[in-house]
């Protein structure tokens, strides 16, 4: 970067999916100058756009919506973040999605002016706005175009945010890596949307850069992170040997696809009285216990007309020679994470001037198990409303002392970043994944302090992004398990098994 002409912003987005695209229209519209900075090289590098199964609303049972949250969240969620979410979702998804956006929802076969909401799991009734069941790719697309246009925002690809730039307690913006360069971006308010923690864990419906970034930045800055051990598996992603399994969305079982285990029996009933369509974290951990008591668990979409309403889904299985007409073979997966990085109603962080939304953030929305199609949404509303927040506070961006970094030995090798991943995944699987157990989590804390010190030592010396994607695991995976051990009472995503010559639980 030019020393002389350093790159300001009013308000810097770090992240590019819904939420981030979010908050920058926010800022946006209030005039602000915006800055988004995405690691991403192409759109389908976000997690929105990958999702699948939709954008749900309120229609004109708010209450009922609400109900239906809270429920999912074994009763954890947080009243007022549920009102937030609820009683904003109908005019946020109209104005932006619908008026701004243009996203073509899919209607109704005999009445184009009517949607065709959807249901999924844990819904009590069709709220789910979709297209078909890549909902992800059709909002996330036009609204980076959209953006793109927009005289007030400039997006900034292929530069990862390293660390967050700080003084006194308040945040000025970020340091970032771009081609290799360090790259400070200074900004009056800082947004995070930086996603997932996909690549914590071996099997995942995230794209690889769901590394925790924001997280970990987060936290290294002293900003408060809550619910980091209610980390969601979605229950239904493909099963087979494929590097990134791809998800058989929770549309299908709204529609009436059933689980069978080896035998061909159905088992979700005697799980649950919702069967199928129980929430998320009770189907996961079904499907987990039949794999492992009969073998292999098959989605049975024999009922539905597959290839005629989920085209995408179809094309996905051919892709994959995976025949769904005799079943397909799923397997739960980390899917998302409903804690993060605390914020407020409109998204304020701890930190003066620091602001984060979507998956990185915890509103409370959540609690202990997200329910299905409320994540766009949440990034959705909490984006515009800190992006419009972040402009209302009209901080000016201030140019701060920058670390010293230095590649003081380039050649990074290549292949500790890949080792250490690895390790990190097996001890986060192993002990840290749908069910967990004391002693695993006091393991798999030992083993992940190890790790983060190896990582440490390198960080003081190189600024390459896979270092710093490392580091970001590691110290996510570290709250996650500080958390799983903290927290001793099982509730939704948070499974404790405890055996009775488990020995007694001490939390650091
Ligand atoms: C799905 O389509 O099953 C995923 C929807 C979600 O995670 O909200």
């Amino acid at each position: 970067a030019d020393e002389s002409d350093p790159t300001t912003a009013d308000v810097l987005v770090v992240g590019s999916g819904v939420a981030g695209c979010a908050a920058a229209l926010g800022a946006a519209r209030a005039g602000e100058d915006v800055v988004v900075a995405t690691k991403a090289e192409r759109p389908k590098d976000a997690t929105s756009w990958w999702a699948q199964g939709g954008v749900a609303v309120s229609r004109s049972n708010a209450e009922g919506f609400k109900r239906d949250i809270v429920a999912a969240s074994d009763d954890t969620a947080d009243p007022d973040a549920v009102d937030v979410l609820v009683e904003n979702a109908n005019e946020a998804v109209r104005d932006v999605l619908i008026e701004t956006l243009d996203v073509p929802f899919d209607t109704e076969a005999d009445d184009p002016d009517t949607f065709d909401y959807g249901r999924e799991a844990a819904h009590g009734e069709r709220r789910i706005l979709h297209v078909n069941a890549s909902t992800g790719r059709h909002v996330l697309g036009p609204f980076l175009s959209y953006l793109d246009d927009h005289p007030n925002v400039t997006l900034r690809e292929d530069t990862a945010a390293l660390d967050l730039l700080t003084r006194e307690g308040r945040v000025h913006g970020a340091l970032c890596e771009h081609d290799g360069d360090l790259d400070p971006i200074y900004a009056g308010s800082t947004v995070l949307a930086t996603g997932g923690i996909g690549a914590l864990y071996g099997r995942s419906t995230n794209p690889d850069g769901a590394t925790g970034d924001g997280i970990a930045m987060a936290a290294l800055a002293g900003a408060d992170v809550a619910d980091m051990e209610y980390v969601q598996f979605h229950p239904t992603a493909y099963a087979g040997e494929v590097a990134t399994p791809f998800l058989l969305s929770e549309a299908l079982r709204g529609e009436g696809a059933i689980l069978r285990n080896d035998d061909g029996d159905r088992f979700m009933p005697e799980h649950h009285p919702d069967a199928e369509l129980a929430p998320r974290d009770v189907v996961a951990r079904a499907v987990a216990a039949e794999r492992e008591r009969t073998g292999d668990v098959l989605l049975d979409v024999s009922s539905l007309d597959f290839t005629t309403e989920f085209p995408d889904l179809a094309t996905n299985c051919d892709e994959r020679d995976v025949d769904h007409r005799t079943g397909i073979p799923v397997a739960p997966a980390e899917h998302f994470l409903c804690g993060g990085i605390a914020v407020d109603s409109r998204g304020r962080t701890s930190l003066d001037r620091l602001f984060a939304v979507g998956e990185c953030s915890r509103t409370g929305v959540h609690g202990a198990n997200r329910l299905a199609s409320t994540s766009l949404l949440e990034g959705l509303v909490w984006g515009l409303r800190a992006g419009r927040t972040a402009a209302a506070s009209g901080a000016d961006p201030e140019i701060v002392d920058v670390p010293d970094l230095r590649d003081s030995d380039p050649a990074l090798p290549a292949a500790f970043a890949a080792e250490k991943f690895t390790r990190l995944r097996e001890v986060m699987d192993e002990f840290v994944g749908l069910s967990r157990s004391p002693s695993g989590l006091r393991r798999a804390s030992a083993a992940i302090r190890r790790l983060k010190g190896e990582v440490d030592a390198y960080v003081r010396t190189r600024t390459s992004r896979e270092l710093y994607e490392l580091r970001a695991a590691t110290v996510t995976a570290l709250l996650i398990t500080r958390a799983a051990r903290e927290n001793t009472d099982s509730r939704g995503c948070h499974h404790l098994v405890v055996t009775t010559d488990e020995p007694e639980v001490h939390a650091d």
